[in-house]
């Protein structure tokens, strides 16, 4: 039987839109603002592609998200990315139904970039600016998150800006619950596999999964936990019964 023939007058209607479509959903004038505001960006203005947005850069979509990674893991988790730039990572986390997501870099270009995609995309994704250049980055990044299951660290560790990167990646597998996505940087004399499980040992990884070459890139899944292993902890029944304090952008 028809709906109308129940007499049903209402029925919930859903619209299936392809991710890569909704740039043509867009009001003309959110793509004007969004790309002027990242074009101020101070580096590397064609970084990252961000496909909802028709914004072209070097880091595309494809392979990184189709081939490469499976963000997948962080349904239902809390994702912080660090040296988010625009946040293609962190994209990729809500459309794979992160339950919150935050950003941190430097740049202010790219994190009200960031804003704006997350707004009109209803994402609520919080973005900030941090400089982990700066004495104070961990307390600057806890007095927006305490805690996370999932970290973004892709093509940080060897970036030439950033001055000291060990006390910084002590710091998130220091307070990373579940995992890290981990990428590498692109010399191939520096950039191995040695090279970097080197540094990764003194962390007691659970798992270390090499995941393939992202442009070049080694990249890795550094897992800390399996999602069983809190179950039925007091952590854990304290964390499904408290509600999520969220705190919004900072500077
Ligand atoms: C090579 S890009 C990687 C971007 C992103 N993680 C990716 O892989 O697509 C390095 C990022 O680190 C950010 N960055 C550089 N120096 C920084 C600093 N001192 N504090 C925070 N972020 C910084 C840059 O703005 C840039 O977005």
């Amino acid at each position: 039987m028809s709906a109308i023939n129940a007499g049903i007058k209402e029925i919930d209607a859903y619209i299936l839109i392809k991710r890569n479509s909704l740039k043509n959903y867009m009001y003309a004038d959110t793509i004007k603002i969004l790309k002027e505001t990242k074009a101020k960006s101070t580096w590397f203005p064609n970084y990252q592609e961000i496909i909802e947005f028709d914004i072209r850069g070097d880091r595309t979509y494809r392979p990184r998200y189709t081939e490469i990674y499976d963000f997948s893991v962080m349904k239902d988790q809390i994702v912080v990315d660090f040296g988010s730039n625009l946040g293609q990572a962190s994209l990729e986390a809500y459309f794979q139904g992160a339950k919150k997501i935050y950003n941190f870099d430097n740049q202010r270009a790219a994190i009200e970039s960031a804003n704006i995609m997350s707004q009109v995309l209803g994402a609520n994704i919080v973005n900030n600016i941090v400089d982990f250049n700066k004495s104070t980055f961990e307390q600057d990044i806890l007095n927006v998150v305490k805690v996370w299951d999932w970290a973004i660290f892709q093509a940080i560790y060897r970036t030439e800006e950033i001055k000291n990167i060990e006390p910084i990646f002590d710091f998130v597998v220091d307070n990373t619950k579940r995992g890290i996505i981990f990428e590498g940087h692109t010399d191939p004399k520096i950039d191995t596999d040695e090279f970097y499980r080197n540094i990764f040992e003194k962390y007691n990884f659970k798992e270390i999964e090499y995941l393939g070459h992202s442009n070049g890139r080694p990249a890795y899944l550094l897992l800390k936990k399996d999602e069983w292993e809190d179950w039925g902890t007091e952590e854990f029944i304290m964390q499904i019964s408290e509600p999520s304090t969220e705190e919004v952008s900072n500077e």
